[in-house]
């Protein structure tokens, strides 16, 4: 790629997505007819192992830098992936390496501000979640974007399997009838590599219950307020990188969603759930997500980001019937593959800063209800129906 065509496919992208339209990717994309998006990722620990996989095989994308502050596991990535370039810090990533997109998946803790310094150095992002630690700090940098011509998305990418797809064309089409309650759920019996995810800023909220709310608002609409309860079951851990650790992020949460028309869902997640298919999720064959009209019904088998068919139950006598017990090549760590490939192809894809955004919120008013004992208007929304 010659240093002129580099320039001009970034001013592009700066022109393209200013306005954050289709066109916007379109025009981008008539602009870069052959060109791989040159992707760094931050964050070479356990699901790195998943997203190399997936980038690296994507014809649209070159992986061209992995950045870790524990470097060995930079390296030894380098090593498995055959990446050239590998750096023990962001600062000298951002100086030393030509880029287009960063792709976030450290410590949650670290991705607000990560995410900010890769913006100001000119580079999309896709962030894990969540994409940033506050709700106003996570609009900031989606105004950050804009003004720079930029793109951020977070995870999750669940809004993109078949299951999710089929569940809300079935709910536009009416086949639920008057759609009522919906419920998601979530939870293993925690991480034991990193204590992150139990530290102020972690919690199961941003890990677990924030697949559950995208599928829930995304199939049902943004949530207009929230009500929850959360709490610490488990005040102390043994992680593998800290030893014995006190618990300061919520382990266990439940929160009631509002959204148009009186439909009211509910999200239950934790760190203390015994489920024997684990974190992996590895043969689940029961439900986690329920939705019920007054005509109809679907449950959604395995989990939403691991989805292996959904049961569709809307006659008196006939048994409910399984739609697509596969997931036509969905996976969950396809995030960042699929922004990317976007930025390249200039389709517009279905993951969306704004519900990303949305489902911040709710995590931060969840915490604010608990806290507080009161229901929680929230400000945000997105553009919805999302299929
Ligand atoms: N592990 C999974 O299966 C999984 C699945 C889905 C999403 N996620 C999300 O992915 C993210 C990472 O999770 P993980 O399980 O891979 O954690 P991990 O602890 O295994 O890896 C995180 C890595 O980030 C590095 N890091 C932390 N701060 C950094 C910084 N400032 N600069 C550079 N590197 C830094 C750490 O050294 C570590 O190697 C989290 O947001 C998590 O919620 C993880």
């Amino acid at each position: 790629m010659n240093t002129f065509s580099r320039s001009s496919f970034l001013k592009q992208t700066a022109m393209a997505s200013a306005a954050l339209l289709v066109s916007s990717l379109e025009s981008l994309a008539k602009n870069t007819p052959s060109k791989k998006l040159r992707v760094a990722i931050i964050g070479c620990g356990s699901v790195s192992n998943r997203y190399l996989p997936q980038l690296t095989s994507s014809a649209l994308i070159e992986v061209v830098g992995l950045c870790d502050i524990k470097y060995d596991r930079a390296l030894a990535q380098a090593k498995a992936f055959n990446i050239a370039n590998t750096y023990p810090h962001i600062d000298k990533m951002l100086e030393a390496l030509s880029f287009d997109m960063m792709v976030t998946i450290t410590d949650m803790q670290a991705h607000g501000e990560l995410n900010k310094k890769a913006l100001l150095a000119g580079k999309h992002v896709w962030s894990e979640k969540p994409m940033a630690n506050t709700y106003a700090e996570g609009k900031a940098l989606f105004e950050l974007a804009k003004n720079k011509g930029l793109r951020i998305w977070g995870a999750p990418a669940v809004v993109n399997s078949p299951q999710f797809a089929f569940m809300s064309k079935a709910i536009q089409e009416g086949k639920l009838g008057r759609v009522a309650a919906a419920h998601g759920q979530y939870g293993h019996t925690g991480p034991t590599w990193s204590a992150f995810f139990y530290e102020q800023g972690g919690g199961s909220m941003p890990d677990l219950g924030v697949y559950n709310m995208a599928t829930l608002t995304g199939l049902l609409g943004p949530a207009k307020s929230v009500m929850a309860m959360t709490s610490i079951v488990n005040p102390e851990r043994t992680v593998d990188d800290k030893g014995k650790i006190k618990v300061q992020a919520e382990d266990n949460a439940q929160i009631l969603l509002e959204h148009a028309n009186n439909v009211i869902s509910h999200v239950m997640c934790g760190f203390n759930y015994f489920d024997p298919h684990g974190h992996d999720a590895k043969g689940q064959t029961l439900h986690s997500i329920q939705i019920y009209g007054d005509y109809g019904n679907m449950r959604l088998i395995g989990y939403d980001w691991e989805p292996k068919g959904v049961y569709l139950d809307t006659s008196w006598t006939e048994p409910a019937k399984l739609y697509l017990p596969d997931a036509e090549g969905y996976e969950w760590q396809e995030g960042a593959t699929k922004v990317g490939e976007s930025l390249i192809k200039g389709i517009e894809p279905r993951i969306a800063t704004e519900h990303a955004l949305h489902v911040l919120e709710i995590i931060e008013a969840a915490r604010s209800s608990s806290a507080n004992g009161k229901r929680v208007t929230l400000q945000s929304t997105f553009k919805w129906p999302m299929v």
